[in-house]
């Protein structure tokens, strides 16, 4: 982030506290809670274990934490599937809509927790009748309808960890995450719909499925059917609704380890290849089952809808486990926000009487762009919380959310997190805390965080540092999936038994905390991690590119938007072809989030003496800044000419 849009946060002075009525049927609203966690955390985090699972077997210690591994609830037994769904249906919730599914095209579906149940115990049975077993990885690629969480859940009950790989990434993305896993099944579909597009996924799957030998078997769900025909390959490929068909109805859930592996998730790092994050159960399902409750005010009556894809982190805790584990309703929704009109999101809202959004910044700056006519169309009066995720959201954009989504009633939780932490972090706590526009205000109670400068010492009020978390937390990563030196390296090396986030942050003097975005070589576009060297692998690979640095630039809707500076091998014309092929080779290599809005072609790259590519001045030049200290270049006229260069292409 510019100096100049940190210090436009930080004269931000507007507060916004709960109103009266939201703070006295809020699920929380004792501000005491905070020091009450802080004296004992693992108490607190004992007793918010006991009270909102259920356990097969109770656990003998609830923290063994020898850093930077934590043990959460050691000894105790349970399952994920069975709190989010048979403890449900022994309740009057058995006939309460689990998930109101909104698909593309118009078509709509509704489980009740009961559906839900039935049809997660065919699918477990189904993936065992195929050999799947307890600690099986089963690879998931699907288009955002009902069989995806089906699936997730089928999984979790007999113990085989998911990998959910986003529908929107390609082939090869899909085949990385497939071996790095050893996967032995993989769930997909026909296709998905994108604004009246079918998204070809088992097509994609098949050029994967060439690469990846751990692939036993493939099951493939029916979305598209008609005349859409995909290829089946015998022995191997089954369809969904032929195997769940046949298959028993009752499949008991597996009691899991507290520390069993339930999913892995795989993020960007700064480096080239992505991590799986692994997630293990009691902990985890603490973490998001406490932070849905509290942060999102979950009740019974609440039609909740969160708008993430489950190929992300917050489909995983915020739309399937922490909703589901509280016997919530959820709004599952498989298209865009602008398809058939820019009002659809509304459309939906009013539709089902929707009682709370959770969103990112770039869909509501998007929103803002098209105007607030669209929302205006629509009876938004069931909303009474919103919330944001996965980027800093300006002020601007905070209040627009307030005024025009909101009406200037509703609580805003901006929510910081990430895939390695698996809950919500720092947020307010919507009846208790006074909001500020911009501001992820504190850390959950339990949570300890603290911003540090670069020798490990806290750093004062208004001073800018690295976000560190100081204390383990049930949610926390366990490590990266067959990497654990990576795991060390990456997050436990900057600040000795500490974790250290990635992120930059300053604390005001009210102890609130601005997050400033990523300090690393990772980038966010649309609230979605990439990796710099990841675009960069995928623009080398092109024959025509000979050197590649990528950079995140500031983008008004995105957040940041990718940026890419490209030295053309010889026998080459760097021309706007060129540039519209090589976007096109990363949307293919990656996905169309990774598509770079930028090629920079240039003669060579600012290079320290020792060969280092220094991004920072990239980054000066892209957004138009005066070059920073340029002493350690190698040839400090390499950067003034690219810098002159530039600024003529963007005339
Ligand atoms: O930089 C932070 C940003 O998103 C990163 C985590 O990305 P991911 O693992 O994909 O998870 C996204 C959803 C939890 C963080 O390191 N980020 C996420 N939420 C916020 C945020 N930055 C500022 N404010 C937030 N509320």
């Amino acid at each position: 982030m510019q100096p100049t849009a940190i210090d436009a946060l930080l004269q931000e002075t507007r507060t916004f506290p709960p109103s009266e009525a939201f703070r006295q049927q809020a699920n929380i609203n004792d501000p005491t809670i905070y020091e009450r966690a802080a004296q004992d955390f693992v108490a607190f985090w004992a007793q918010q274990a006991e009270q909102l699972l259920e356990w097969f077997e109770p656990w003998q210690t609830p923290l063994e934490w020898q850093p930077p591994y934590a043990k959460w609830f050691v000894g105790g037994k349970l399952n994920a599937c069975h709190n989010c769904v048979d403890r449900h249906v022994r309740t009057w919730r058995r006939n309460k809509a689990a998930l109101i599914w909104e698909g593309e095209p118009g078509d709509t579906r509704v489980l009740t927790y009961g559906d839900l149940h039935r049809e997660v115990q065919q699918f477990a049975s189904a993936l065992k009748s195929l050999g799947v077993r307890k600690g099986d990885r089963v690879c998931i690629y699907m288009p955002m309808i009902p069989e995806a969480v089906i699936a997730m859940l089928a999984c979790a009950r007999i113990g085989a960890p998911h990998s959910v790989v986003f529908g929107g990434f390609s082939a090869e993305a899909l085949a990385d995450r497939i071996n790095d896993a050893q996967a032995k099944a993989l769930v997909t579909a026909d296709g998905g719909w994108r604004r009246g597009n079918i998204v070809p996924l088992k097509r994609n799957a098949d050029d994967a499925l060439r690469h990846t030998p751990s692939i036993e078997t493939v099951i493939v769900y029916q979305r598209i059917g008609g005349d859409y025909t995909v290829n089946m390959q015998d022995g191997r490929d089954h369809w969904w609704h032929d195997l769940t068909r046949d298959a028993p109805l009752t499949c008991p859930p597996e009691p899991m380890d507290s520390e069993d592996l339930l999913y892995l998730l795989y993020t960007s790092g700064s480096t080239g290849k992505p991590k799986g994050i692994m997630h293990t159960t009691g902990g985890y399902m603490t973490g998001v089952t406490l932070t849905a409750k509290w942060v999102f005010d979950l009740k019974d009556e609440d039609i909740y809808w969160c708008t993430a894809d489950v190929g992300w982190v917050t489909g995983h805790s915020y739309i399937v486990y922490g909703p589901l584990s509280n016997g919530a309703t959820c709004i599952l929704y498989e298209g865009a926000p602008d398809y058939p009109d820019r009002d659809r999101f509304w459309a939906i809202v009013e539709k089902y009487r929707a009682t709370i959004l959770y969103t990112a910044p770039t869909a509501i700056r998007a929103f803002m762009k098209w105007g607030e006519q669209y929302p205006q169309k629509h009876d938004l009066s069931s909303l009474r919380l919103l919330g944001s995720v996965g980027e800093p959201i300006n002020p601007e954009a905070w209040m627009w959310y307030h005024e025009h989504i909101g009406g200037g009633r509703c609580p805003i939780v901006d929510t910081w997190w990430q895939t390695e932490t698996g809950a919500i972090m720092i947020t307010p706590l919507p009846g208790i805390t006074t909001t500020k526009p911009g501001s992820a205000t504190r850390p959950f109670p339990g949570i300890a965080a603290a911003i540090l400068n670069d020798q490990g010492q806290p750093v004062d009020a208004n001073h800018g540092g690295y976000l560190v978390i100081t204390q383990p937390w049930p949610s926390m990563t366990r490590g990266l999936w067959g990497d654990p030196e990576r795991f060390v390296q990456t997050y436990w090396s900057k600040f000795e038994g500490r974790y250290f986030t990635g992120d930059g942050a300053r604390q005001d003097d009210d102890g609130y905390f601005w997050l400033l975005g990523r300090v690393d070589d990772v980038i966010n576009v649309s609230g979605h991690r990439l990796s710099t060297m990841e675009v960069e692998s995928a623009l080398v690979d092109h024959p025509a590119v000979a050197e590649a640095a990528v950079i995140g630039i500031h983008h008004e809707i995105k957040g940041q938007g990718v940026a890419a500076f490209v030295i053309v091998k010889e026998g080459y014309t760097a021309d706007e072809a060129l540039q519209n092929t090589l976007k096109q080779h990363v949307a293919q290599k990656i996905g169309a989030i990774a598509r770079p809005d930028q090629i920079i072609f240039t003669a060579e790259l600012p290079k320290t003496r020792s060969g280092k590519i220094m991004r920072r001045l990239l980054r000066d030049i892209a957004e138009g800044r005066a070059l920073g200290d340029t002493t350690t270049l190698a040839d400090p006229a390499v950067v003034q000419a690219l810098k002159e260069k530039y600024e003529g292409q963007e005339e």
